[in-house]
């Protein structure tokens, strides 16, 4: 069977994009690095190859290259940018330094129609970012497209059935950009649209089965959309050998452990444990201040507190988590060039030794994909529109050391916040909100009398996915609203600050 796309990732900023618009299309992607060993892309049988685009040039010393081998496989390939350069250069044709680095718009003339540029529309805006230009092309191909500064702006072999496109059709900003991945996949390599998540359930719900038989599953619930949409998935395949756990880190939103059991045990009706361990997490990230630290202690007492539910209750065998595809690109990176940021708890902060198996179905999903599934499977608005949380909670949103009334003040400023988010109707509006505290103080005035008091910080994001967001540009009255109220609501804050801050460069959480 043909497993849909596999895009080769030489480090470009839209990597990620390509595999979203490929899946927006129905057909299943997935990202490698572009050194992956060619019998891992055999095993995985792709129906079509995309090489991304990267910020090197092909004559580069470190350039990442692959074997010309794959493009011998017989697969359709496509290049985009650097792709296309790399293309090029495996057939020995020269790239070589544009006059002008193009960066921006241009127009796409289309030279010869063909089924790559099947109705794609004469003179469509394309949007490029390069360095280098092919001057160049190799032999069996033909150029179908140019723009004022590149002639040689796609190319295409049938008999190769290998195709590339200096400009990024992955990006909204390349107006025909979805019509040429389409052609690309239906016209030129026959894909089936099929991926949807209707049939990932069901495909999910027999491999889950398979896997674990009469097993039991330990989950732990965080109250985020993701791990409870994994319950319902888990419930519906192996019923009662599911063990959801919700665990007081006591690093929650403001009464969050209360309300999300009650809504877990009345509205969703699992039949889940509540574990109160807030005393513990407290104490291991005592005078703890350095943020790669706070996650690994947290990942280890998470799964000692784990541990603990399974002496009273028996034997597991499995884990699961609801681990997403952006996580796993950001802590593992799967894709060569980039590096690892964070260790998401989900993800690489846990500790090696866990005598259990680890189980994410959510492995190769974008979060608004989990989001379908969860109304699929019938969750309820609240759930599916809650922003999410980390796993290490506030702890990454105090910044140096962890103290219990540090989290107090947090809790209620973070309470004002999120409680105007909703009279203002923004909450859903957005992709997270949240306040963070900061170890500085600053001198204020509140009735005549001098404040000593901490800084906090307000941060709402905008994004699609987590991988990259903006921040939000919220309404004035909204903001002087939340921050008189912080201050004049919750003691020992006496100044709140906005982030002006997008990702990259920063990233949402501070820590
Ligand atoms: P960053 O801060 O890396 O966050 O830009 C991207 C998204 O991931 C969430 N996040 C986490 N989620 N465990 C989680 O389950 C974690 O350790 C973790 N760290 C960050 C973050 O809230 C944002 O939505």
């Amino acid at each position: 069977m043909k497993n849909g796309v596999l895009i080769l990732d030489f480090g470009s900023q839209y990597t990620k994009l390509i595999a979203r618009r490929v899946r927006e299309l129905k057909v299943y992607s997935e990202i490698m690095p572009f050194n992956v060993n060619i019998e891992k892309i055999k095993n995985f049988q792709p129906g079509a190859i995309i090489l991304s685009g990267g910020p090197s040039s092909v004559y580069g010393e470190k350039s990442p290259k692959i074997k010309p081998e794959i493009l011998e496989l017989g697969i359709p390939i496509l290049g985009i940018c650097y792709g296309l350069q790399l293309i090029a250069y495996l057939f020995k044709m020269k790239v070589a330094p544009a006059k002008n680095r193009e960066y921006g718009f241009a127009n796409l003339e289309i030279v010869r129609r063909s089924r790559l540029l099947k109705n794609v529309k004469n003179n469509s805006k394309v949007w490029m970012s390069h360095g280098d230009k092919i001057s160049q092309y190799p032999e069996d191909f033909i150029v179908t497209g140019k723009t004022k500064n590149t002639e040689i702006t796609v190319i295409e072999s049938n008999k190769r059935n290998i195709f590339g496109v200096q400009f990024h059709p992955e990006v909204i900003h390349t107006k025909e950009g979805k019509k040429i991945i389409y052609n690309f996949l239906f016209e030129i390599s026959n894909l089936k649209s099929d991926w949807d998540m209707e049939n990932f359930i069901k495909s999910s719900i027999t491999k889950i089965k398979k896997k674990v038989g009469t097993q039991k599953i330990m989950l732990g619930l965080s109250g985020g959309v993701d791990s409870t949409v994994l319950a319902l998935l888990l419930r519906k395949s192996i019923g009662n050998q599911l063990i959801p756990v919700f665990i007081d880190t006591g690093l929650l939103r403001k009464n969050e452990y209360k309300d999300l059991m009650d809504k877990f045990k009345n509205q969703l009706n699992l039949n889940v444990h509540g574990v109160d361990a807030s005393k513990i997490f407290l104490k291991n990230l005592k005078k703890i201040r350095s943020p790669e630290r706070k996650r690994k202690i947290i990942g280890k007492t998470f799964i000692d507190t784990f541990r603990s539910v399974e002496e009273k209750i028996g034997k597991v065998n499995f884990f699961a988590q609801g681990t997403l595809y952006p996580d796993v690109i950001e802590s593992n990176s799967v894709s060569g060039p980039s590096v690892k940021i964070k260790s998401h708890h989900n993800v690489g902060g846990l500790p090696k030794n866990i005598e259990w198996k680890i189980i994410e179905p959510f492995r190769e999903l974008f979060k608004d994909e989990v989001r379908e599934i969860g109304k699929d499977l019938g969750l309820s608005e609240i759930f599916i529109n809650r922003h999410p949380f980390p796993g290490p909670g506030l702890a990454v949103r105090i910044i140096g050391e962890i103290r219990e009334d540090k989290v107090k003040k947090l809790q209620s400023a973070d309470e004002i916040l999120i409680e105007e988010l909703n009279n203002f109707k923004i909450y859903n509006k957005v992709w997270q909100a949240f306040v963070v505290l900061l170890p500085v103080k600053s001198v204020g005035v509140m009735g005549d009398i001098r404040t000593y008091e901490n800084v906090a910080v307000i941060r709402i994001v905008e994004s699609i996915d987590g991988m990259t967001a903006d921040w939000y540009p919220a309404p004035y009255d909204f903001l002087k609203k939340v921050a008189n109220r912080i201050v004049n609501e919750v003691k020992g804050i006496n100044r709140v600050t906005y982030d002006l801050t997008s990702k990259p460069p920063g990233t949402i959480e501070w820590e």
